[in-house]
């Protein structure tokens, strides 16, 4: 399968450790795995012009790191949303690139879907996982697993191990 990882943290840290260990399960069991980086990229939110659904036939009037992640995206089997929990929600640039997805509605080919998620304390989880759900709910898209780690589990050899085999076992 061709995975396209979003990480929606501003930092190399906690989600980055994760979505590492993910890509190196997956790629021993012989997927392809894109990682990006989209909490460090210039993503705006969309401005609702509705440019991508008339003149722009799928394509957004805003110029900016979108232009790198959409390609991945349409390509993907396989989207695994990474994000830091921030004030019970993933981050504002993983929701900003995950709203501009809405100028291509539902991607033509993935068919699984996987949610890491990152936080000190533990279970502040349940908006992050309600945007997930609906996200999967809106495109048909199949849950593979959600894996969560908090406080001390972040970085722990045991959470590593566990994603690696996750992703391994896809
Ligand atoms: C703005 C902000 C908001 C946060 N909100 C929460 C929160 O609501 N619950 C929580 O457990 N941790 C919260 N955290 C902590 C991060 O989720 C946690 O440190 C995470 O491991 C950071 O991941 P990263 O190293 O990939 O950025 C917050 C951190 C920041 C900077």
């Amino acid at each position: 399968m061709k995975i396209a990882v979003l990480n929606g943290s501003p930092k190399v840290g906690n989600t980055a450790a994760m979505v590492n260990a993910f890509a190196d399960g997956a790629k021993e069991a012989g997927h392809e795995v894109e990682i990006l980086h989209v909490g460090k990229m210039k993503i705006g939110g969309c401005i609702a012009c509705e440019y991508c659904h008339t003149k722009g036939e799928g394509k957004c009037v805003q110029k900016d790191d979108m232009e790198k992640v959409m390609p991945a995206y349409k390509d993907a089997d396989m989207v695994v949303f990474a994000s830091p929990i921030y004030y019970f929600d993933v981050t504002a640039q993983l929701s900003a690139a995950i709203q501009r997805v809405y100028a291509i509605g539902k991607p033509a080919k993935a068919s699984k879907a996987a949610l890491l998620l990152s936080s000190a304390s533990p279970n502040p989880y349940d908006g992050a996982i309600a945007t997930y759900k609906s996200i999967l709910a809106f495109t048909g898209i199949e849950d593979a697993g959600i894996i969560t780690a908090a406080g001390s589990e972040n970085g722990s050899e045991a959470k590593m191990a566990e994603i690696r085999s996750f992703a391994k076992a896809l």
